[in-house]
């Protein structure tokens, strides 16, 4: 067995957030395709995929390394919101808490002197500055249009999506 019993049971809480997370985007996109602003709808469909993946990239690792993987009990997600805003900025404020999170369980890899760990969580550090990245960018955009302009915000991501927004300064 490569891993020890904390680190499991810190990287299943963490596969319980992943899926919770997924519901949340679910809940999210749900929210928008009632609203009739489908394009929001999409780019939150396609979040909870994401997020589904996360998750599944957690659960490989615990069973590969010999942990004994136990989804954990998971809330419902918050499914009422007032208004785009308030949507796009929980989804930012869960991006931030996944970041502290998966900064957590490096602490605790390094901790354990766990190599692997480490080297395997990198991925989830990384993945993190784009996600963060994007929800950031997201609510930047919704928060400009106001709820009264969030047709231009469907035009936006139907023409740009939301990964073309940040310019690549590196570009030559
Ligand atoms: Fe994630
Ligand atoms: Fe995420």
């Amino acid at each position: 067995m490569l891993i020890s019993k904390n680190l499991t049971a810190a990287l299943n809480e963490q596969i319980g957030y992943e899926f919770f997370t997924s519901m949340q985007y679910t809940a999210i996109a749900c929210y928008f395709g009632t609203e009739a602003l489908p394009e929001l709808a999409k780019h939150f469909t396609l979040q909870a995929e994401e997020e589904r993946t996360h998750a599944l990239k957690l659960v490989n690792y615990v069973v590969d390394s010999g942990g004994k993987m136990i989804i954990p009990p998971i809330p419902s997600p918050q499914s009422d919101f007032k208004t785009a805003e308030e949507a796009c900025k929980l989804a930012l404020d869960s991006e931030m808490e996944v970041t502290r999170k998966i900064n957590g369980l490096v602490d605790l890899a390094i901790e354990e002197k766990d190599h692997l760990a480490q080297n395997f969580l990198q991925w989830f550090v990384n993945e993190q500055m784009e996600e963060v990245s994007t929800a950031e960018t997201l609510l930047r955009i919704v928060q400009r249009a106001g709820e009264a302009g969030l047709l231009l915000v469907e035009d936006y991501l139907a023409r740009n999506g939301l990964a073309a927004s940040t310019p690549d300064l590196n570009a030559q």
